[in-house]
């Protein structure tokens, strides 16, 4: 059976200190009461080495937020998927809305992340997901579709293995609108379908596909009580250990 994941997503917060208190944190409450699912932390690049090696013999896996489209070389600034590697991190998100929004990260630039990541050895959680606008005009099947061809379709089945799904609606992230469960499974169902169409139907029934967008512990379990949804990806709710670990107890 496909894996039931809650991951986090910390976006641009927590200073160095703050980000290992939060995973110290975690990592106690988790040990204290082992988790009925996988649960992954993604955090700033800054972290990640600490964070990698403070949660080495946990149950949490580390994630990066981004990575570089280019291996190596004269970027400056850039963080390559090979140094996100390196800290011991073993995930990387890609295709958030906001690096899709505020970074003019194009479905070409998402591929070549992508691949470099793979060939890297992490794995990949990408996000795909309307708009508000796109939503009203009932495209959300055509988008989550095209942000897949774009970027992901070009895998072979082996790589596919180390792709995990995360939909998010924009319209949904961080503005405390969740879509309701029903909505969500009918997209996941869909994007299952999309992902049975390129790789077959048992590919499909592994793949893994998040929910993200004002997921918390009040939502989360009718969420994750749906046959498509695998879990979470969590923004805001996953700055406080009580609160990510609310949506843990989801799979309780
Ligand atoms: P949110 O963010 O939970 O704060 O809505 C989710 C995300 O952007 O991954």
């Amino acid at each position: 059976m496909r894996k039931h994941i809650v991951a986090g997503n910390w976006k641009m917060n927590k200073n160095l200190q703050e980000g290992v208190a939060l995973a110290t944190e975690l990592k106690e409450i988790l040990a204290a009461e082992a988790p009925n699912c996988d649960v992954i932390i993604g955090t700033p690049f800054i972290h990640l080495a600490t964070v990698s090696e403070l949660l080495k013999d946990s149950c949490i896996a580390v994630s990066a937020e981004n990575c570089a489209n280019h291996d190596k070389g004269a970027y400056t600034g850039e963080v390559s998927a090979e140094m996100v590697k390196s800290t011991g991190a073993e995930y990387v998100i890609l295709g958030h809305s906001e690096r899709r929004e505020y970074y003019a990260e194009t479905p070409e630039m998402l591929k070549e992340k992508v691949d470099l990541a793979l060939a890297n050895g992490l794995k990949v959680i990408f996000c795909i997901g309307e708009s508000l606008e796109q939503r009203e005009n009932n495209e959300q099947e055509a988008v989550c579709k095209a942000e897949l061809a774009g970027s992901v379709f070009h895998l072979s089945a082996e790589q596919w293995k180390n792709i995990v799904i995360a939909y998010e609606p924009i319209w949904a992230i961080g503005t405390g609108k969740t879509a309701t469960a029903e909505q969500a499974e009918e997209i996941h169902a869909f994007i299952r379908s999309c992902v049975a169409e390129v790789y077959g139907q048992e590919v499909a029934d592994e793949t893994s596909i998040l929910y993200g967008g004002s997921c918390k512990g009040s939502n989360a379990p009718e969420l994750f009580g749906k046959p498509d949804i695998d879990g979470g990806l969590i923004g805001g709710a996953s700055l406080k250990a009580a609160d990510f670990k609310a949506i843990i107890d989801a799979w309780k």
